[in-house]
């Protein structure tokens, strides 16, 4: 294995915010500091650049196994990898759902030479049927990190209680799909003026805010720990926000084109600016903001979920969702670390620190001994969002032809280069 040492980098993780050295040898960061002397078989230049921790996203879709033409572990590793993402959680609900031992093993053995530190959720209900509770001791022994039926909601406040009262006995958390189906009613984008103009049904907010407060109760009452997913609207900001107030052990996340874009956009009646839950409104966005600003959101995830160009063709029928892992942090430092609104080490702590800690794995640091998964960063470096320069197998991005400030130019884990851009 090459000994790399990377020369006059800004080093920031959540010990530090330095300029140094960093000398990388078998795997680890063997010395971190000024001037470092040993024998090197490659010196980079970090002079202007950051190096930080790798990125973990505890929300992506992966689609491993049954929908392997959206994207597969490799794939969606090679688009991690590119976006800084070291690391992830991956959502249950392929084809068939992950609720049983042997497929969460088979897709965590696949993963392991992908180079990226892939983990799986495991479902709360058997099938995300949303009927009767999954087998939870046997998919822990299995490997999963956390339990959740992302993609749909668990449909009652009766089955919601007993999932999180058992998995507080298995130690797993439980990230929620806040949404009541019922309010939903074949909505495609957020219920507004831009759903009436457009003619099309719309998703009321009080989906995602009555499913958000019923689950936060919940967390309160069993003590269970809950994680509320992709955080969308100021009521379900305020309800975490209070809920956290009153003791619970509760924590949520929300993505990028949340904090940074609106429902205006499906004017174009364009079905790469649909997901679930949808883009909302400029209060909205403002609230996301405050939210993540005053520490009541936790996390920045991308919910990263690939659908074919084919599946995206039609505005009304295409499935939700829109890939994210390759712009997440180049969003993140347009919107919040160029504009002073948080510094380089928040952002380490919302995308690196936070969500580790939420599923109980080590935190990753640049000290000395640590593992040496830790990405290159030109923070100025402003690039416009070319879908098919993706490496995800899908190309559905809200970030096309935008362009935005601060690009990973280099991904290591284990010591390996595992990506570097072309330019
Ligand atoms: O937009 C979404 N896409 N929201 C979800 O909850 C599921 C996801 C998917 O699996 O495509
Ligand atoms: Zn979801
Ligand atoms: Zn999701």
């Amino acid at each position: 294995m090459e000994t790399v040492c990377i020369r006059n980098v800004r080093a920031v993780d959540s010990l530090r915010d330095a300029v140094c050295d960093i000398l990388i040898r078998d795997g680890r960061i063997a010395e971190i500091g000024e001037n470092i002397a040993a024998e090197i078989d490659r010196e980079i230049d970090g002079t202007g650049l950051i190096a930080m921790p790798g990125l973990f996203d505890m929300h992506v879709h992966f689609r491993d196994p049954g929908q392997t033409q959206k994207e597969d572990v490799y794939t969606g590793s090679a688009a991690a990898l590119a976006g800084g993402v070291t690391g992830v959680l991956c959502m249950p609900n392929t084809v068939p759902p992950m609720d049983n031992p042997e497929q969460v093993r088979d897709v965590l053995r696949r993963a392991n030479d992908t180079g990226v530190d892939v983990h799986q959720a495991g479902t709360l209900t058997v099938g995300l049927k949303g009927e009767r509770l999954a087998d939870y001791e046997a998919l822990k022994a299995a490997g999963v990190t956390a339990l959740s039926d992302d993609g749909r909601p668990v449909p009652t406040a009766e089955l919601m209680e007993a999932a999180l009262a058992k998995a507080k006995e298995a130690g797993l958390p439980v990230v929620s799909h806040c949404e009541d189906l019922a309010i939903i009613n074949g909505g495609i984008i957020n219920k507004g003026a831009v759903s009436e103009a457009l003619g099309v049904k719309g998703m009321d907010r009080r989906s995602e805010d009555s499913v958000t407060e019923r689950d936060l109760q919940l967390a309160l009452k069993t003590g269970a720990q809950l994680h509320i997913c992709h955080v969308s609207t100021t009521g379900s900001t305020e309800a975490v926000r209070k809920a956290k107030a009153a003791g619970g052990n509760v924590s949520c996340e929300t993505a990028p084109h949340y904090f940074m874009l609106t429902d205006e956009l499906l004017l174009s009646r364009d079905a790469d600016y649909r997901m679930n839950p949808p883009l909302r409104t400029p209060e909205d966005v403002a609230a996301i903001k405050a939210g993540i600003l005053d520490g009541t959101i936790d996390c920045i995830i991308t919910d990263h979920a690939p659908h074919t160009a084919e599946d995206k063709a039609d505005f009304e029928k295409a499935p939700n969702g829109v890939v994210g892992l390759e712009t997440s942090l180049a969003a993140t430092l347009t919107t919040f670390y160029h504009t002073g609104l948080l510094t380089l080490q928040d952002i380490v702590r919302l995308m690196c620190d936070n969500p580790r800690r939420l599923l109980h794995l080590p935190a990753r640091t640049l000290s000395a001994g640590a593992a040496a998964d830790l990405i290159l960063v030109d923070p100025e470096r402003r690039w416009t969002v070319d879908p098919e320069k993706l490496h995800s197998r899908s190309h559905n991005t809200v970030f096309k032809g935008m362009t935005l400030t601060g690009k990973v130019l280099m991904t290591m884990t284990g010591g390996i280069v595992r990506y570097e851009a072309d330019t």
